[in-house]
C-alpha cells in the first residue's frame, strides 16, 4: 500500500511549480474511501502565497466531499526523507486522528508524533 502511495508521490512531484527554491514536492493521499488525491507545491514571487503539496492534496480532497483519511506519502527528487512542515501538518490535524500515517520514502510516522500538542480551538 505505502509503495503505490509513494511512487504516486513521486509522479506528483514531477507536476510541482518551484521556480524560486527548486525543491519540488509531491503528495499522494489515501482516503478511506480508497480514493487517491495527488498535490505538488505551487511557488509564487510573494514566497508566502506558496502552498505546498501535502495542502494541495488535502484540500483537493476535502472539495470532493472526503472526510477521513489513512494515509499521506511525501517525496521530493531534492531529498530523499522529507517531513511536512507545521501548516501542513496542522491542516493534517483539522481533518485526521493521531494514527494517520506520513510515509517518507524510508520513514513512517504517526501525526501524534509529529504534531503532538496541534492548536485547537
Ligand atoms: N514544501 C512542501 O511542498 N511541502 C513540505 O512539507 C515542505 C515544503 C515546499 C514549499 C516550497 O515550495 C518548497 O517546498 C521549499 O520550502
Amino acid at each position: 500500500m505505502y509503495e503505490t502511495l509513494l511512487q504516486k508521490a513521486k509522479e506528483a512531484s514531477g507536476h510541482a511549480y518551484a521556480p524560486y527554491s527548486k525543491f519540488q514536492v509531491g503528495a499522494a493521499l489515501l482516503a478511506k474511501s480508497g480514493k487517491i488525491y495527488m498535490g505538488a507545491n505551487v511557488e509564487n514571487s510573494s514566497f508566502g502565497v506558496t502552498v505546498c503539496a501535502e495542502r494541495m492534496a488535502f484540500l483537493t480532497a476535502i472539495y470532493a466531499g472526503e472526510r477521513d483519511f489513512k494515509a499521506i506519502a511525501v517525496s521530493s527528487p531534492q531529498k530523499q526523507e522529507l517531513v511536512p512542515c507545521g501548516i501542513c501538518l496542522q491542516t493534517m490535524q483539522e481533518f485526521c486522528t493521531g494514527d494517520f500515517v506520513i510515509a517518507g520514502e524510508t520513514k513512517k510516522y504517526l501525526l501524534k508524533e509529529l504534531l503532538p500538542r496541534g492548536f485547537q480551538l
